[in-house]
């Protein structure tokens, strides 16, 4: 009885897990390090966002459609000068550094100092 109940459990957490890993989409990590090279890259979990924002994509592909699962790169439309678009440093730093005040108020620990994104 409890084996076939453990059973049960791990089939239904694999399919799960299974389910969750699919709907990923991109790399997992991504090394941001366009442009201007002043500072060190920043090692960006991606995957790890994407369920920080239970899949909800737009938040940071602000420009893609609901349920596009290849949005352009950042860097198609911000560049290393500002244009029709703030700069890449711009939008990247207002969109990262944005929610990590709000999930800091919210008494998560995300980076914010310089060195915590750009490491060395
Ligand atoms: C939440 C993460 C984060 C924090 C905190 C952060 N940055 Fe950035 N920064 C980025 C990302 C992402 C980019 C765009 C990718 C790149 O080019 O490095 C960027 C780009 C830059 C660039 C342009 C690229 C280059 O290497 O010249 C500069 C300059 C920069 N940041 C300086 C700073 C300074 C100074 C601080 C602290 C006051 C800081 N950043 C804090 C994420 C962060
Ligand atoms: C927290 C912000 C954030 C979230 C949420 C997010 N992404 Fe991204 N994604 C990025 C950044 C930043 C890049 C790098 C773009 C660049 O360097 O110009 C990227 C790159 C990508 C790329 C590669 C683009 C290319 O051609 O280089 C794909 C594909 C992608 N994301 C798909 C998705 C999908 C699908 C979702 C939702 C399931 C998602 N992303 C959620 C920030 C995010
Ligand atoms: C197809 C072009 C395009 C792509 C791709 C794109 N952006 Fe933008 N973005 C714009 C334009 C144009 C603006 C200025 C007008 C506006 O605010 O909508 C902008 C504005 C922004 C702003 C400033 C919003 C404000 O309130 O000041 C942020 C932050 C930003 N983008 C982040 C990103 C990030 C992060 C990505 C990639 C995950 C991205 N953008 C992809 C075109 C684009
Ligand atoms: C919608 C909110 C949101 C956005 C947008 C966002 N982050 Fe985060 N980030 C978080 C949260 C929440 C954490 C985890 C805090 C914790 O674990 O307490 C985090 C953690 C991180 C970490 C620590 C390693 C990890 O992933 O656990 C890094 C580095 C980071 N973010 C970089 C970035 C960069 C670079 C960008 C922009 C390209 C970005 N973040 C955009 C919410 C966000």
């Amino acid at each position: 009885m409890k084996k076939t109940v453990v059973a049960a459990v791990t089939f239904w957490a694999l399919v799960l897990g299974a389910t969750l890993a699919l709907a990923h989409h991109g790399p997992e990590v991504i090394n941001l390090d366009k442009f201007k090279k002043a500072m060190a890259p920043v090692k960006f979990e991606h995957h790890k966002h994407q369920d920080r924002v239970n899949m909800d994509c737009l938040v940071c592909h602000h420009m893609a459609k609901a349920g596009d699962t290849a949005p352009k790169p950042c860097s198609e439309c911000h560049q290393a000068k500002a244009g029709d678009a703030p700069s890449y440093k711009d939008a990247l730093h207002k969109n990262c550094q944005g929610c990590h005040k709000e999930q800091k108020a919210a008494g998560k620990n995300p980076p914010l100092k310089c060195n915590e994104c750009h490491v060395k």
